[in-house]
């Protein structure tokens, strides 16, 4: 399963990770991938805002595991593999240790590298600048039954925010599920939390 949309600032980016909280279960890893400054530790912030976090997620570059406690035993875990290079470095940072442990939120940027490796469903969430900034391209079939199944919302903008393109995508049933709720709770709140 598949969900793409068009988030058109910063704050759009981050309510779409709180909202994604609705359906990110403490067994859950997300894998996220886009260029640098795409968004995917704006996403994980709104994560981190979502499960009741108050401080800010600092951008991990120099560490590359960043682990927040939600109350007694949970956890949030954020990594970021972009320095990175082989498998062994991968897992050598110990993050095994929370992939498989129940009570970790596991969100991975730059994870591509250990994608085979992992033994759990994941689900992937791409993230990428449009080439042209403007309101052509994806933005015209919003709404109108037609191309890519997005979602466009209209939110205040300020001269930082630019569009990004967001897809989400399943390969297992465990996280078409998950989708499939997700693209409703999307449907509901649409002119809601998203006009920030
Ligand atoms: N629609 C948008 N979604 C997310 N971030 C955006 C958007 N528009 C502009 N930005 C800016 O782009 C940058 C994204 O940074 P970040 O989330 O750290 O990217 P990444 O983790 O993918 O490298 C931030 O400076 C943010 O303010
Ligand atoms: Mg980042």
């Amino acid at each position: 399963m598949k969900i793409e949309l068009i988030s058109k600032s910063s704050a759009f980016t981050r309510n779409l990770g709180s909202l994604f909280t609705r359906v990110f279960s403490s067994q859950d890893t997300i894998l996220l991938s886009g260029e640098l400054g795409a968004g995917k530790t704006t996403f994980i912030s709104g994560i981190a805002k979502g499960l009741g976090l108050k401080e800010n997620l600092s951008s991990p570059s120099f560490t590359i595991l960043n682990i927040y406690r939600i109350g007694s035993k949970k956890k949030l875990v954020h990594a970021d593999f972009y320095r990175l290079n082989t498998v062994d470095e991968v897992l050598n940072a110990g993050i095994e240790d929370y992939v498989y442990d129940n009570n970790s939120f596991v969100c991975i940027e730059w994870g591509d590298i250990i994608r085979e490796y992992l033994k759990v469903n994941f689900l992937e969430i791409n993230f990428s600048y449009f080439l042209n900034n403007d309101s052509s391209g994806l933005d015209n079939s919003s709404g109108s039954g037609t191309g890519p199944k997005d979602f466009y919302y209209n939110v205040a903008e300020n001269n930082l925010d630019q569009k990004r393109h967001i897809v989400f995508r399943s390969s297992n049933i465990y996280w078409d599920k998950k989708l499939e709720t997700f693209q409703t709770l999307l449907a509901k709140i649409k002119n809601n939390i998203f006009t920030a």
